[in-house]
């Protein structure tokens, strides 16, 4: 087993990487949890045991339960089972559950702890880790939400085994881009040890930046593009295939703004390439509806922003003209 702190003064957590992590769910609760909720959808065949009396809250499938009724259903579930602050939330699934059962802790009884268990290499890399919980409004995505930070993070890689193809690449996309935030060659390590590094960039990122005040926002590379992806909701990519595409534009257009060379942008698409992700956007896109979108981001506070690489790293580039937005799309075309 690989533990990583996530160094947050008094909350502070471990995240623990390695094959039968869960198995040490019954220590890692909060000192004196009574009863456990174990929150997790019915399609999550990973079963834990929080060595205290639980009971199982079960959401709605896929992404279409990460709303504000749901929130409201699992509170009133919780609320009719007694549940208190002497309690404990436990959110055993993807980004979805950990989502929305870490929203509602945050939110019931003005918080109650929560351990996440996350099932998928998304959960393991991103979302389980560093405090962001929230829903989506038919609006948008992740419009709601708190910053609400876990007791601990269980990454059982043993969870992996049944994981569907198309979920995996989706959490490859996320380990891609944590290449590019560390420039270690994260692809000569082994799984356990590469959700680790990354776990152990993204802690190290969230403790100097919790609530994104500005370094945070770094890991959002890749995603401006993706976002306006799926926004568009015409192509069919999983999250993962959406970043991969978004990072090798990322690069394309920090090359046109004379931040990176030719080589750093062979470099985003060789790692891409490796990880068998797509390197284009699918045939058809439009590129207008895209770049409207990505200006409409809600990062894009100072007109069309992108976390993009250069000398000193990722960081946050605002006010990138749409012309040479539109014009970096031809490379992913
Ligand atoms: N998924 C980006 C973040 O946690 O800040």
């Amino acid at each position: 087993m690989i533990t990583v702190v996530v160094d947050l003064g008094e909350r502070s957590y471990d995240v623990v990487v390695g094959a039968g992590a869960a198995g040490l769910l019954p220590d890692v609760l909060p000192a004196g949890a009574k009863r456990a909720a174990v929150v997790t959808q019915g399609s999550i065949a990973f079963e834990v045991d929080p060595g205290v009396p639980h009971e199982r809250f079960l959401l709605g499938d896929g992404e279409a339960a990460k709303d504000l009724s749901s929130v409201e259903e699992l509170c009133r579930a919780w609320s009719r089972w007694g549940l208190t602050r002497a309690d404990v939330v436990v959110a055993v699934g993807g980004g979805v559950v950990t989502d929305v059962a870490g929203f509602a802790a945050a939110v019931y009884h003005r918080g109650v702890p929560v351990v996440h268990v996350p099932t998928t290499l998304l959960g393991m890399v991103d979302a389980a880790i560093g405090g962001k919980t929230g829903v989506n409004l038919p609006e948008g995505k992740n419009l709601v939400g708190a910053f609400w930070q876990p007791a601990a993070v269980l990454c059982d890689l043993d969870a992996l085994r049944t994981l569907p193809e198309r979920e995996r690449r989706s959490g490859l996309g996320e380990l891609a881009k944590y290449h590019f935030l560390s420039g270690d060659d994260l692809l000569a390590l082994e799984l356990d040890e590469r959700v680790a590094a990354a776990v152990r960039i993204k802690a190290e990122v969230v403790a100097a930046d919790e609530r994104e005040g500005g370094r945070r926002a770094i890991l959002n590379y890749g995603h401006t593009l993706a976002h306006a992806l799926e926004t568009a909701g015409a192509y069919d990519l999983r999250h993962g295939e959406a970043v991969a595409i978004g990072l090798v534009y990322a690069a394309g257009l920090a090359r046109r703004l004379g931040r990176i060379d030719d080589a750093a942008v062979a470099e985003h698409r060789r790692v891409v390439a490796a990880y068998d992700l797509p390197l284009r956007m699918p045939p058809g896109a439009d590129r207008d509806e895209l770049v409207a979108l990505m200006s409409r981001d809600k990062k894009a506070l100072d007109g069309l922003t992108f976390a993009l690489a250069g000398p000193d790293g990722v960081e946050v580039v605002a006010g990138v003209d749409p012309d040479l937005a539109h014009a970096s799309l031809e490379e992913v075309a």
